[in-house]
């Protein structure tokens, strides 16, 4: 509890510290608020960490460390004469003894021609001056706090000397009713005192008040006095005091400010330094005030602590069971995905796609760029068959497959980690206006490097891998702009040679092949037809399915079918390449993405065939005439999507998501 008690203090004095604010000019102005900041000479004064100036030794001084011109010429004769200049003052003190009404000597405020003070007296005289008459080469004016000397407790004008030419007892005259207030000097309260002299009325005024009072009107002295043969002309300006009997007496100057020729500026007691605690008996009362305050700042903490566990225990939840012990190293723990991404902030967003949004994020023990895709899943149903097929995935390698690093679960939602791609997707260089595109070089390099993936997830891998969502918006680019499919999210493994036995058919529209819609069944035929799509999409630079200038749904195979059967199958090359692209290729890939996208499965080639064709080991064939018929026949009853449902009626299937983009995810429910 002490300790806490401490604590309290240590806060308040960091947060007066806070508020101190010290500024200083050589133009004859300046004011500290607290001396933290100031730099002042100090002869064995102090300024404690809280910005106290703290005169508390045998002998001590502090000046303000540049000097002031105390001396103007006066031109109100005709002889010119040197005279002294107005100035004015102000300070807040606090004098504290060990013992209640017992302290040293006192403290002054001083003008004196130099800042060594060494050679004067210490002890009783305020380490100023002694008490025989000065002489007028000691050019020292003093205003005494004197808690000792003489009356004890009194206030003073001491002109070279300590012999005082005015005192008064410490108090001040309230402006409601004019009567006289004591004042005890070493109370240790705050206390404020001005000293204002004025060159033409030759008056000096000292006034004291504590610090809750203002100024009072009626100075507590105001002595006729021209100062003009007793400033020197360079003069310095600061405190001096003196400690004798009990070395526990403490002088504390709280803030301070001067100016030559005008009013001093005020002093912001809100950034005044706090005095510290001191002796025995403050202490049990601060104590006792400050105990209970400690016992509510505990049990706030207390009920902050767990607030902040439960909060903490639920931010961070994790769904773990036993049976995923096996997938070990492939689980993330929520936390560090939690900090990866920044808390999932807006900003390190991706992109949203059918299933979940994408997030950006850097692993800092490994300094690792990974991208988090978060699902929401029914957490019931098949999580664990979902689960073994994302550990699978994740043991793919290909130079051309997004890798997935691993997954995490949480209540009701599912995260997989991937690397992160630099470049993006590939449709917002296709489809996105005025947005940056590619060179035929680029395309045709990214449609290799999906090509090569796609025969090593269906045919060169351990199990057979059905991608089922080939799209543009599903191949990314790496630093190289090498085209990688990602997103295997959707994807569902065969052991070679089992048929496929699916329930629900998940794809894009425009990309599903119509046996698919019409069985739900996904096979290595249904993504090369979406592959047949892809081609076209990236060599026309067009959506699978658009809507043309008659409000008309166009296919974008049937468009590119058309333009084969009229002979002009160049001009529907992407605008964007401005005719820089290679004829043949451009020819090829054309026919290769019709004959991927043919409506009949057994008519398209397997992706070996189609790398075989595209590497020249064999001349692509001519499209059959079968199929030049057959998609006449689709484009006649051609209304977009529609059209694969009316070719094959006998599908139960129904449609539970359709939206008009061409680029939503359908999802059917089958049989
Ligand atoms: C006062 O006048 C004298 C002589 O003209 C000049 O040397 C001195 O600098 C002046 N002092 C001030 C403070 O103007
Ligand atoms: C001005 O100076 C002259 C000679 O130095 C002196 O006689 C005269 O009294 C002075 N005037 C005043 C107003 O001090
Ligand atoms: C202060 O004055 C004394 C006596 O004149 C001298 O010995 C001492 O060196 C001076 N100190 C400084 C800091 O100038
Ligand atoms: C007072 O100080 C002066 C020098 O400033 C010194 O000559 C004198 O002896 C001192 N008197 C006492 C009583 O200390
Ligand atoms: C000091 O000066 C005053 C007059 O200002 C005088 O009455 C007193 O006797 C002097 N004291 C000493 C010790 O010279
Ligand atoms: C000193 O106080 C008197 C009132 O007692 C006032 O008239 C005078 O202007 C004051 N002088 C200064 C320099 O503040």
């Amino acid at each position: 509890m002490q300790s806490m008690v401490a604590l309290v203090l240590a806060l308040l004095l960091l947060l007066a510290l806070d508020g101190e604010v010290a500024s200083s000019m050589d133009d004859g102005q300046f004011a500290y608020q607290g001396f933290g900041a100031a730099r002042l000479m100090l002869d064995d004064a102090i300024v404690t960490p809280s910005g106290l100036l703290m005169l508390a030794q045998t002998k001590c001084h502090a000046f303000h460390p540049t000097p002031l011109s105390f001396h103007k010429n006066s031109t109100a004769t005709m002889n010119t004469t040197v005279v002294a200049r107005s100035f004015s003052t102000s300070f807040v003190f606090a004098i504290v003894g060990k013992y209640d009404g017992l302290s040293s000597y006192g403290l002054a405020f001083v003008i004196a021609p130099t800042t060594n003070l060494s050679t004067m007296n210490s002890g009783p005289y305020m380490g100023l001056l002694n008490t025989t008459n000065g002489t007028v080469n000691n050019h020292v004016l003093a205003v005494e706090l004197d808690t000792i000397m003489n009356t004890d407790n009194h206030v003073g004008i001491d002109v070279n000397s300590l012999m005082s030419r005015q005192a008064k007892p410490a108090g001040y005259y309230a402006d409601e009713d004019g009567t006289f207030r004591d004042l005890r000097l070493n109370s240790y309260k705050p206390m404020q005192v001005w000293a204002d002299y004025d060159s033409q009325t030759k008056q000096l005024n000292v006034t004291l008040s504590p610090v809750q009072v203002p100024k009072p009107k009626n100075p507590l002295l105001s002595e006729a006095i021209d100062l003009s043969t007793i400033m020197a002309d360079i003069m310095y300006v600061g405190f001096s005091s003196s400690a004798g009997i009990s070395l526990m007496t403490r002088h504390y100057v709280l803030g301070w400010s001067f100016s030559l020729d005008g009013p001093t500026p005020p002093l912001d007691f809100s950034k005044l330094p706090i005095l510290p605690r001191v002796g025995p008996k403050p202490r049990s009362k601060v104590f006792d005030a400050v105990l209970p305050m400690a016992t509510a700042f505990l049990a706030t903490a207390l009920l902050t602590a767990i607030f902040f566990f439960f909060w903490h225990q639920r931010r961070f939840a994790e769904v773990r069971e036993d049976w995923e012990d096996e997938f070990g190293p492939h689980r993330f723990v929520y936390k560090d995905l939690f900090l990866a991404t920044d808390g999932f902030k807006d900003r390190n967003l991706l992109g949203i796609g059918g299933f979940g949004r994408v997030y950006k994020g850097v692993l800092p023990t490994a300094n690792l760029e990974i991208a988090v895709k978060r699902v929401s899943h029914d957490s019931r149903q098949g999580v664990r068959e979902f689960i073994a097929e994302v550990v699978s995935i994740g043991r793919l390698r290909h130079r051309n497959i997004v890798q997935l690093l691993g997954y995490c679960r949480r209540k009701g939602e599912l995260l997989l980690v991937y690397d992160y791609m630099e470049n993006g997707s590939l449709d917002k260089y296709l489809h996105i206006k005025n947005g940056p595109t590619l060179y035929w070089f680029e395309r045709c390099k990214i449609i290799k490097g999906v090509m090569s993936s796609l025969l090593y997830l269906h045919e060169d891998w351990e199990k057979l891998v059905v991608h089922r969502d080939v799209k543009a918006s599903n191949v990314l680019l790496d630093s190289q702009m090498n085209g990688r499919l990602g997103d295997f999210g959707l994807a569902r493994l065969y052991d070679h040679g089992t048929v496929a036995k699916t329930t629900h058919v998940v794809g894009t529209m425009g990309y599903l092949a119509p046996e698919l819609v019409c069985t739900g069944k996904a096979t290595p035929f249904t993504d090369m037809f979406a592959f047949g799509i892809f081609l076209l999409e990236v060599t026309c630079g067009r959506r699978p399915i658009s809507i043309d200038e008659n409000n008309n749904q166009v296919l974008l195979v049937d468009w590119v079918l058309e333009h084969h059967r009229n002979g002009s199958i160049l001009d529907v090359v992407d605008p964007r390449l401005t005719g820089n692209f290679n004829k043949n290729e451009v020819t090829l890939l054309l026919k290769l993405g019709l004959m991927c996208s043919h409506p009949s499965p057994n008519t398209r080639p397997t992706m070996r065939k189609v790398i075989h064709y595209m590497d020249g080991d064999q001349p692509a064939p001519d499209l059959s005439p079968t199929y030049m018929s057959y998609s006449m026949m689709m484009s006649m009853h051609n209304e977009g999507f529609d059209s694969y449902v009316t070719v094959c009626p006998q599908s139960e299937a129904s449609i539970c998501t359709v939206s008009g983009d061409s680029s939503a995810s359908i999802f059917l429910e089958g049989r």
